[in-house]
């Protein structure tokens, strides 16, 4: 199977069957199935198995008693239950119109071959509308939307238009499951922003909402701020606690090893040594695991990031002694090393970032 149709719903009876009649119209013989990923608590799900019964289309049902993250966590379910080697995520409201589906297939099936991972539906690219949304203050948060995460995501957004957009199509087997927090509605910003992707926009109307009520509400902005956020955050606390690990092991080792009658410079490099080797392979397994494969080789890894970590602490020396000695910090040399080492932590978790682990 090509291409699995994930629509989650909550309470959508009243768009059910137009959504499943204008999608098998729409995407004729195209190899495709439809998953409804369905929290509601009306009679959606019935409603789901009566037109499931009565179209040519596969339609499926994954009925969630226990919603857990609600939109995102749905449409995470549906990547999970899905058959197709890619996956399309589509409102369940006929807010993205069955019609734009051929297009949004096509072109991930023939970018396919050149590396296309990800086609996503923009609203603000020639020939996109956003027409169904209903008011200013809506039309306010979603460019003020855009525009915050494209500024904190120059480079894993430069090429995305409307990273908030609801309707894309991803190939399965480009991202990683597990990394992805169903935080919010924005789940193709998470997949935007957790790895870099590659990405085809095409043109998307967001139509008015079919019938039935809008589930967006205010918390909707705060858990949107959340999962931004988080984003931007990333992989920071782990990269410090795995340094901070790393500095204490360093002095055990140090301490053992005088224990065992090696001199202080004898067991301070072989503590470095062992310590550079055991930060790099935690990092590796706990936090970058799913972004080796994408990397460059591993000894090349391996070589960045022990060679950053002994330039870094190598210029940090001499810097702390320039300043103290320039500076007149004399009585402060605590303090300075204190701000050498949080600016030696940035510059090493960026690099590692933009160099180490980049895709
Ligand atoms: N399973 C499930 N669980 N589905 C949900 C839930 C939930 O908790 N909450 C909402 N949905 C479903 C709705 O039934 C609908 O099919 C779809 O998700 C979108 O929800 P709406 O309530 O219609 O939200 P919206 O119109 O404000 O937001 C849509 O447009 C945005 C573009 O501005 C969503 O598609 C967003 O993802 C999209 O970014
Ligand atoms: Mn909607």
């Amino acid at each position: 199977m090509d291409v699995t149709i994930i629509v989650p719903t909550f309470n959508e009876s009243l768009n059910v069957e137009e959504l499943v009649s204008r999608t098998q119209a729409a995407v004729g013989s195209r190899s495709v199935e439809i998953v409804f990923v369905d929290d509601s608590n009306d009679d959606t799900p019935a409603v789901i198995l009566d037109v499931a019964a009565r179209y040519a289309v596969p339609v499926r049902l994954i009925h969630r008693d226990v919603p857990v993250d609600g939109l995102g966590g749905a449409v995470l379910e549906g990547f999970r239950v899905a058959n197709g080697r890619w996956a399309v995520v589509m409102d369940g409201d006929l807010q993205h119109p069955p019609e734009m589906l051929p297009r949004l297939i096509d072109t991930a099936l023939r970018g396919e071959a050149d590396g296309v991972n990800l086609v996503a539906g923009s609203r603000f690219v020639e020939g996109g509308s956003a027409e169904g949304l209903s008011d200013g203050v809506r039309v306010f948060f979603s460019h003020f939307g855009n525009g915050i995460a494209k500024l904190l995501f120059p480079r894993k957004l430069a090429k995305s238009t409307d990273p908030m957009s609801g309707f894309f199509a991803v190939r399965l087997d480009a991202i990683d499951l597990g990394s992805l927090k169903p935080r919010g509605f924005k789940i193709l910003l998470e997949i935007l922003c957790r790895k870099q992707m590659n990405l085809v926009e095409v043109p998307a109307t967001l139509a008015p909402r079919g019938g039935g009520e809008s589930k967006a509400d205010i918390k909707q902005v705060g858990r949107l701020t959340r999962q931004i956020v988080e984003l931007r955050i990333g992989r920071m606390p782990g990269f410090a606690l795995i340094g901070f690990i790393g500095g204490i092991a360093n002095l055990a080792i140090m301490w053992a090893l005088q224990q065992a009658g090696w001199t202080y410079i004898e067991a301070a490099i072989a503590a470095a040594v062992i310590t550079i080797v055991g930060n790099f392979i935690a990092q590796e397994h706990f936090l970058y695991h799913d972004l080796r494969a994408g990397a460059r080789r591993l000894w090349s890894r391996f070589g960045h990031s022990a060679g950053f970590n002994a330039i870094e602490s190598a210029v940090r020396t001499f810097v702390l002694w320039a300043a103290v000695e320039l500076l007149h910090l004399h009585s402060h040399t605590i303090l300075t090393q204190a701000a050498l080492l949080v600016i030696g932590f940035l510059l090493r978790y960026t690099y590692h970032e933009r160099v180490v682990y980049r895709q």
